[in-house]
């Protein structure tokens, strides 16, 4: 059955008592979602005490980015099996924010998706144009290469653990909104990539998740577009009645596609 997905990015916001207080001012509006999965990224310092308040409930761990090593000599970052042990079942990988400010390159990120797997962490794995290339016509090629390199790891039997964030940068934090057609067209196209690698029944169940300034406003519209499968939310994810009511909204969606 296809998994429709809503998952807050928190990036670097909120320390250890906001998020209690958070999840705790949301958590009972939230394990009412039946058919789609919540995914809250907190920050590193946030996960195990955000873990402690979800564990019991149907609302999934992730962690923001992780190493593509077990272990070593690399001050300030993080393993795939820490984020386990702290309760973590995915992990945002490829973010632009990553690529783009900490020069983050396809293999770099290839490498992580293949370790997060081999861990047991779903990955999250995010792609997506910059203004210039949208511009110059180039959107579907960025968004094949990045597609491309990272799956280029992902066998048919760990496809099915895996989860595409289609994020233009452009979109991502600015209030600029990519419209149902433009987020579709990439949808599509990454559907049909799948499609080709992994066969179209895997790929079909596959979730497609949008991101880059997504609000309860736009939502509604988004969501019903062909090959939106939920949400990856950074801004909004960190307002209580935001992120609920865009929860709400693609549960309801689910819900009455399914009638
Ligand atoms: P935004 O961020 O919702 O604030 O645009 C999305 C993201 O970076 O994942």
């Amino acid at each position: 059955m296809k998994q429709y997905i809503v998952a807050g990015n928190w990036k670097m916001h909120k320390d250890i008592p906001e998020s209690r207080i958070f999840v705790s001012n949301i958590l009972d509006k939230l394990i009412k979602q039946q058919r789609s999965t919540i995914i809250l990224c907190p920050p590193f310092t946030a996960l195990f005490n955000v873990y402690e308040l979800i564990r019991n409930t149907s609302i999934a761990l992730g962690g923001q980015n992780m190493h593509s090593e077990p272990k070593g000599a690399f001050t300030g970052e993080i393993s795939g099996e820490m984020l386990l042990s702290a309760g973590c079942q995915y992990v945002i990988l490829g973010h632009s924010e990553r690529r783009h400010i900490f020069g983050e390159t396809d293999d770099f990120i290839r490498d992580k998706v293949k370790r997060a797997l081999q861990v047991g962490l779903k990955p999250i794995i995010c792609v997506g144009e910059k203004l210039n290339e949208r511009q110059s016509g180039e959107t579907l090629d960025v968004v094949r290469r990045q597609c491309d390199s990272a799956l280029s790891v992902v066998n048919e039997q760990e496809i099915g653990h895996c989860v595409i964030a289609y994020e233009p940068v452009w979109a991502i934090g600015t209030g600029v909104v990519a419209t149902p057609q433009q987020a579709s067209e990439a949808h599509s196209m990454i559907r049909k990539l799948l499609s080709a690698k992994y066969g179209a029944e895997n790929a079909e169940v596959i979730p497609i998740l949008y991101g880059g300034s997504v609000k309860s406003s736009n939502a509604a519209s988004l969501i019903q577009a062909q090959d939106i499968d939920g949400f990856l939310i950074g801004g909004a994810s960190l307002i209580e009645d935001e992120f609920v009511r865009i929860a709400e909204i693609v549960e309801d969606y689910v819900k009455q596609r399914e009638l």
